[in-house]
């Protein structure tokens, strides 16, 4: 691209730039519709299991009954983590956020994998070492969490998938099926969404030929961001201040008066509503009328429908849902900590950057854009006495 062809206006936020080639994600955001390997999320979300949808993102197939049996069986050996590792967790301040801290124990996860997996990049390695993450996040999570309010770490439950035992291991009560699997689906609508900001950041890294934990490391970083992963925590946040039905119009519209952004709402792809914010905002209401207890969906479709009211009455564009919305309610009304809650998009995130981690260590070159300089030239070097 020559220099003329770049300019501010076209490149901010790289928006509708084309960043490379790949066959795991596909998002068509004229339609609302999104496809992991090709087949369609709701269906996915519908009739398989998180398990099955991570192996189909690592590897691109869907798995024979030998394969997940096997994969199952990779994932629940490595619930087990290292000792060293629960005496990090232990030591971690506990007003950490747990985003920080999931970003630094899984940097130290990585010295212990093999030396020889360490400096492996090849698709088996990273197979494996991206099969030990995905069972191993959700386990540090539940750790951290009861260990800073002085509870002891429960063991993982072998009969248990992966979200149910992460649910068991946060509690320590087995969850019913119906709540399992409505976790399971909230894992799995999560689990990948193509070149988005976290997913780019750990192909830039791997595409140094960095390690497959050094991307995720870096990936978690930046879903923590509230522009990113971290507008679900943001969500719930406002949901609890305003408290009530009746104080939904005077909060939303005091938010677009002083300018300010809400959260869950919008996105750089999606023209029509997220098709994953469709499947949640039906299974907030479920888990709500199924607990008699339906405030927060309730809230959150107000707030909803006065966002689209107040912008309709300003001739402004309508904001659609995005994920992050109905997934707050949806998750506090499985009884998880708010703060936790964008670390529950990394734990099911992490299929998705080690899936792309794989495909660019298949294919590599590194990633290197130029920038449009719009800075000083040829300025006067002034020695520093001479400078006021
Ligand atoms: N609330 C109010 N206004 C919003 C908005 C929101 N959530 N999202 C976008 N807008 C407005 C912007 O202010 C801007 O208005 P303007 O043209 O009058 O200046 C316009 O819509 C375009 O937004 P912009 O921020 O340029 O879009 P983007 O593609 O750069 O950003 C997001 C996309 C997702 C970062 C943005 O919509 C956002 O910040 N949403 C809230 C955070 C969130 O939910 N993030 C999770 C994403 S999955």
């Amino acid at each position: 691209m020559s220099n003329s062809s770049l300019s501010a206006g076209n490149i901010k936020g790289l928006e509708g730039v084309i960043a490379g080639d790949s066959s795991i994600c596909l998002i068509d955001g004229q339609a609302g519709k999104l496809f992991y390997r090709g087949y369609d999320v709701n269906e996915l979300a519908e009739k398989s299991s998180f398990e099955e949808v991570a192996f189909l993102l690592l590897t691109g197939l869907l798995p024979t009954e030998k394969e997940l049996d096997n994969f199952k069986e990779e994932l629940q050996r490595a619930r087990y983590i290292p000792s060293q590792i629960l005496a990090m967790i232990a030591l971690t301040p506990p007003q950490t956020h747990p985003m920080d801290m999931i970003r630094s124990i899984v940097s130290a996860l990585s010295q212990h994998e093999t030396a020889e997996d360490l400096k492996d990049n090849s698709s088996r390695s990273n197979f494996r070492k991206a099969s030990h993450l995905i069972a191993q996040i959700p386990v540090i999570i539940a750790a951290f969490h009861r260990l800073k309010q002085g509870l002891q770490p429960i063991p993982p439950l072998r009969k248990l998938n992966l979200a149910g035992n992460f649910l068991y291991m946060l509690t320590g009560e087995e969850p019913d099926q119906q709540t399992s699997k409505t976790f399971d689906t909230c894992l799995i609508l999560h689990a990948d969404h193509s070149f988005n900001a976290s997913t780019f950041t750990a192909r830039v890294t791997a595409a140094t030929l960095s390690d497959l934990h050094s991307g995720i490391t870096a990936a978690i970083g930046c879903l923590k961001g509230p522009l990113h992963g971290g507008a679900n925590q943001k969500v719930m946040e406002m949901l609890s201040e305003i408290g009530a039905l009746e104080r939904v119009e005077e909060y939303i519209r005091q938010m677009l008066e002083a300018g300010k952004k809400v959260p869950g709402f919008g996105h750089r792809v999606y023209k029509t509503e997220d098709p994953r914010g469709t499947v949640l905002r039906k299974v907030s209401k479920r888990l709500g009328t199924s607990q008699a207890n339906t405030k927060w969906f309730e809230i959150s479709e107000s707030v909803e429908q006065t966002l689209h009211k107040l912008l309709r009455e300003k001739d402004k564009n309508i904001l659609n849902i995005n994920v992050d919305f109905y997934s707050a309610s949806t998750y506090c009304q499985l009884g998880i900590p708010t703060d936790l809650f964008t670390a529950i998009f990394a734990m099911s995130r992490t299929a998705g950057w080690c899936a792309h981690i794989k495909e660019q260590h298949e294919n590599n070159r590194l990633i290197r854009p130029r920038a449009n300089y719009v800075g000083n030239k040829d300025l006067k070097f002034l020695p520093i006495a001479q400078r006021n």
